[in-house]
């Protein structure tokens, strides 16, 4: 990766990324940096700015402000050499359906301007470790979402690039393909590829070195998810009973009740550490069994939600129920 890496061994940095599509603002001052050979996960909800952020990594479209630079070059410009560095995978639609696998596959070698004996040898490996090989004469558009996404992520390293932008590979795809995907991302870092993968799934946030919360189109908090988890100061409780009456009765607690999200049958409630012992004999009072449970990301990314938009006076009462994925 040698001249790839410049100053820290930073590869793609984002800074003050701002951008608005109408009144709509999708981006707010988002910064990250992404050193050679990580793995970093932007996490958010539906609508928090991940796709306009990758689109303007990949230099697709400029932003309204702020910076993009892969290997300290502007990724909009077409003629610094940034584009054979990338790798791309959109979100959706980026193969022609009604070509095979193996003509997609030819159709980006063009693209990319391989010659025959190169392509012929990567192709040969990618079909291989995607385990798409037997379907080489498949249209893409009759592939599976799992087998689909392996496609697409084998297309855009077909150049061999060294930064790789991936926006939501494992979405719509089912858990073992899921597994699949990100087995296939580790292989890539290990051998020294720089790899942002955006995902709505919180239980992903664990795959990745470092992870950046995106909410509101900037980022709510980021760090090695280990870390952040482990630094979690707040109290997880699972509270099962009547479930009006015991919503009913979180809703009167008020402060210190920072999250509730359904849980199966139950609800789970973060709360402030020192609101825990209160909360608990209230909910055991009003009937509900409580037990705690054992901090995870999304509880993470819920506190924090709340904190916001508590502050921003969006939520109520700095609660927070937003739409993410498990
Ligand atoms: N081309 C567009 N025109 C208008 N609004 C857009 C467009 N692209 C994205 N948006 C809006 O910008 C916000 C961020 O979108 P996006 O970057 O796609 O988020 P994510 O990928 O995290 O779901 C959303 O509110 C979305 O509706
Ligand atoms: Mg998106």
């Amino acid at each position: 990766m040698g001249e790839v890496v410049g100053e820290r061994g930073v590869v793609l940095r984002a800074e003050g990324l701002e951008h608005s599509f109408g009144v709509i603002r999708a981006l707010d001052g988002l910064s990250f940096e992404v050193a050679g050979g990580e793995l970093y996960g932007l996490i958010g909800a539906d609508g928090a700015g991940k796709t306009t952020a990758l689109r303007i990594l990949a230099g697709l479209m400029k932003p309204g402000r702020g910076t993009a630079r892969i290997a300290g070059k502007d990724p909009a410009d077409a003629r610094s050499g940034v584009r054979e560095l990338l790798g791309y995978m959109p979100q959706r639609y980026s193969l022609y359906g009604d070509l095979s696998v193996g003509e997609n596959l030819r159709f980006f070698a063009e693209l990319f301007c391989l010659d025959r004996r190169v392509f012929a040898e990567r192709s040969e490996r990618l079909l291989a470790i995607t385990r798409l090989a037997r379907f080489v004469d498949r249209p893409a558009e009759k592939l599976s979402g799992g087998m689909y996404k392996k496609l697409a992520l084998a297309c855009a390293l077909l150049h061999r690039p060294e930064v790789l932008l991936l926006d939501e590979p494992t979405n719509g795809v089912d858990p073992v393909s899921r597994l699949d995907l990100w087995e296939l991302l580790y292989g890539f870092v290990a051998e020294g590829m720089s790899v942002v993968v955006s995902t709505p799934y919180m239980d992903e946030a664990e795959r990745c070195h470092r992870v950046g919360l995106v909410h509101h189109g900037k980022l709510l908090l980021e760090g090695a998810p280990e870390r952040l988890v482990g630094g979690f100061s707040g109290v997880v409780l699972r509270a099962t009973g009547e479930m009006e009456r015991v919503e009913g009765l979180l809703e009167g607690v008020g402060a210190g009740v920072i999250a509730v999200a359904p849980l199966g049958g139950s609800l789970r409630v973060v709360v402030a550490a020192e609101a825990a012992g209160g909360v608990e004999r209230e909910l055991r009072g009003a009937g509900a069994e409580v037990e705690r449970l054992r901090p995870n990301f999304e509880d993470l990314f819920l506190a924090r939600a709340g904190e916001v938009e508590g502050a921003e006076g969006r939520g109520g009462g700095g609660r927070s129920d937003l739409p993410l994925r498990r």
